[in-house]
């Protein structure tokens, strides 16, 4: 099986078909978890796996699971997949790679009739990206045991849908139940979104670990008053507050870099009138560094500044850390099936360590994980201009078929 290769221009095509499914103008695609778009991504993904021969089955929390029969199909399957969901300014290939990567795996080994010991699955995780319902990777979250059922049902969006509530309007309130079954291994294939992999011009990414992430709620409340005869001295401006501890956030990051990263992506401002001195500000923080104890470290700092400012300017402070995702090393056994197939395919590759979070963190908890990167341009992603070479992404897949062969067979 050394020289089976994927099929390249039907693994474009479809990414290029899942792509419409909210495409934008700047040639990105906008499918937010549980909107309508995302029900036509997941109808197509189904209808795809059905015309393939599988047999479709859904969780409690949406995920969709495509099984491809094993010769002792007793045996617990080896899934491959990711998310279709995208960030509102998202690009075609984050997530949906992996996913019809897994379908495109299914396909060619329909096309050469071979059969495998253990059955395949190609998977769906609902909401991965955690941009309308935080936290991130909720759903593999809940099949894994870090969440409950029903704190995976009730997270909700900015308006208080939750993900139940959504999940039920879109029909991908599945009946099977969460976790409880034994995968034989889970391979996720990704693009790398950094630049690592374009700027030594290998191929392959071999994921070894990814990093951990800390994610924080902030709300800042101070007094509404009008911005012309309130004097300077006696203001309680949330949004000054909110400046001071963003600007703070950044400083972390640097004072930790090069391996640290800290956002702050999302800000509310009350009552948003200019010439209204801001009485509320809602903004939220993401922590993310390789080491445990330098997220620990970050974690400290962010605290003790944001305690201090909110009291020298007399603001309320609501603060929350609303998600902790440890570092993750993944499965021995599932990496070198990676790198092995990587020799066995004959890309060049190279270890790495992913900067983002993917469900294969949470599924290695109760999986031996691993995961395959390919390079993307420039290495640009949660953007619309994000973008991959056709024959890196056909790499990727080549690899994740011989990984997946080497632990199904
Ligand atoms: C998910 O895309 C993340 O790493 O934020
Ligand atoms: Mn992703
Ligand atoms: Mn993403």
């Amino acid at each position: 099986m050394n020289n089976i290769k994927i099929n390249e221009q039907r693994l474009w095509d479809s990414l290029m078909e899942m792509g419409e499914i909210g495409g934008t103008e700047k040639g990105g695609c906008c499918r937010l978890a549980l909107t309508d778009l995302d029900k036509q991504g997941r109808d197509l993904f189904v209808k795809w796996c059905e015309e393939a021969g599988c047999t479709v089955s859904v969780d409690k929390m949406g995920n969709i699971f495509a099984r491809r029969a094993g010769t002792d199909d007793s045996l617990p399957p080896v899934v491959m997949g990711s998310h279709l969901d995208t960030q509102p300014t998202g690009g075609k290939f984050d997530g949906v790679y992996g996913v019809l990567s897994g379908l495109e795996v299914i396909r060619t080994l329909n096309d050469n009739n071979i059969q495998t010991k253990h059955p395949i699955e190609a998977s769906v995780w609902t909401n991965e990206e955690g941009s309308r319902f935080p936290p991130a990777m909720v759903a593999s979250g809940v099949f894994a045991g870090v969440f409950d059922l029903e704190y995976g049902l009730s997270r909700a969006d900015l308006d208080g849908k939750t993900m139940g509530e959504e999940l039920e309007r879109i029909g991908y309130n599945g009946s099977v139940e969460m976790g409880n079954r034994e995968f034989k291994a889970f391979f996720e294939a990704h693009i790398e979104q950094g630049p690592i992999l374009e700027n030594e011009e290998k191929t392959i990414g071999v994921v070894t670990d990814a990093q951990g992430q800390r994610w924080y709620e902030v709300k800042l409340t101070g007094q509404e008053s009008h911005a012309g005869p309130t004097p300077m001295s006696s203001r309680k401006d949330a949004l000054v507050g909110a400046a001071r501890i963003i600007d703070q956030v950044n400083k972390i990051g640097l004072e930790n870099s090069p391996l640290a990263c800290a956002t702050v992506g999302l800000m509310q401002v009350f009552p948003n009138s200019r010439n209204v001195i801001p009485g509320e500000v809602f903004f939220t923080v993401d922590f993310r560094h390789p080491d445990d104890a330098v997220l620990s470290k970050m974690d400290a700092a962010l605290r003790e500044f944001a305690n201090s400012t909110a009291s020298s300017l007399g603001l309320e402070m609501e603060f929350e850390e609303i998600w902790y995702s440890p570092p993750v090393p993944f499965n021995k056994s599932c990496v070198d099936s990676v790198r092995e197939a990587a020799k066995l395919s004959g890309y060049p590759h190279r270890d790495i360590v992913s900067g983002a979070g993917h469900d294969a963190c949470y599924i290695s908890r109760v999986a031996p994980t691993g995961m395959v990167f390919v390079p993307c341009e420039n290495g640009i992603s949660h953007n619309e201009a994000e973008n991959a070479d056709p024959a890196d992404l056909t790499a990727g897949c080549d690899v994740l078929i011989q990984a997946v062969l080497l632990q199904a067979s």
